[in-house]
């Protein structure tokens, strides 16, 4: 299969190419590198990169920024940010890369534990990923030809513990190389509107 991956320099998006790459074609798009450019955020920009990269089998999105910071600083503008980013630039992948991909192709969102279990700083997270996991179980059973949808939504990837550590006391980190299984079987399987929860 032909694979492309948004995020694919980043930390999950490495060991889910390393993952994938012994039997698929895999294709890196980052956002400053990668064998191609995108952002998430512009359509156009999206439109341009899936006319580049047609015809694919699968589209694995490694990418989503959001904004951590104390509920009683946040503010609309910085709520904004991750709604922008995380969410809806997951969402333009999908809008977007449904017109361009093969039939029964699949696309692979990331949320992340925040949806389920929150964390000081992490509103935007809990509210981003919880939308995330919705927008999955709603698209997948409207995507047509066989198109497939699913999410995977990991505990912190143990090699972001120290950028991230300090906000996950008590959490069980995951290596990024086990997380990076439950893209394997989102992209190598049937299953549809899934949303793997790797803790
Ligand atoms: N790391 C964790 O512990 C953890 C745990 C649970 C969930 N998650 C979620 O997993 C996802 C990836 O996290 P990560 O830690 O692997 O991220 P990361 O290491 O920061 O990598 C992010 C990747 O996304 C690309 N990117 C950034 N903005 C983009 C844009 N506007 N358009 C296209 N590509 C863009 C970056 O490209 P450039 O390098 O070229 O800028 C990079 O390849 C995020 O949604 C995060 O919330 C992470």
């Amino acid at each position: 299969m032909k694979v492309v991956i948004i995020g694919g320099w980043g930390t999950i998006g490495q060991a889910v190419a390393n993952e994938l790459k012994s039997r698929h074609e895999v294709i890196i798009v980052g956002h400053s590198k990668g064998d191609y450019t995108c952002d998430i955020t512009s359509i156009d920009s999206l439109d341009k990169l899936f006319q580049k990269l047609k015809p694919f089998d699968a589209v694995v999105s490694a990418t989503g920024k959001i904004h951590f910071e104390p509920f009683s600083k946040m503010t609309p503008d910085k709520y904004m940010i991750g709604l922008k980013d995380k969410l809806m630039g997951q969402v333009n992948i999908v809008l977007t890369g449904q017109k361009y991909i093969n039939d029964k192709g699949s696309f692979t969102l990331t949320s992340g534990i925040l949806s389920e279990d929150p964390i000081v700083t992490g509103t935007s997270g809990s509210m981003v990923n919880a939308a995330l996991n919705g927008f999955v179980i709603g698209a997948a059973i409207e995507l047509e030809r066989g198109i497939r949808i699913n999410a995977v939504s990991p505990t912190v990837i143990t090699e972001s513990l120290k950028q991230y550590g300090s906000y996950f006391r008590g959490y069980e980190s995951a290596p990024a190389s086990r997380v990076a299984l439950a893209y394997s079987k989102s992209v190598d399987g049937k299953q549809t509107g899934q949303i793997y929860r790797v803790g």
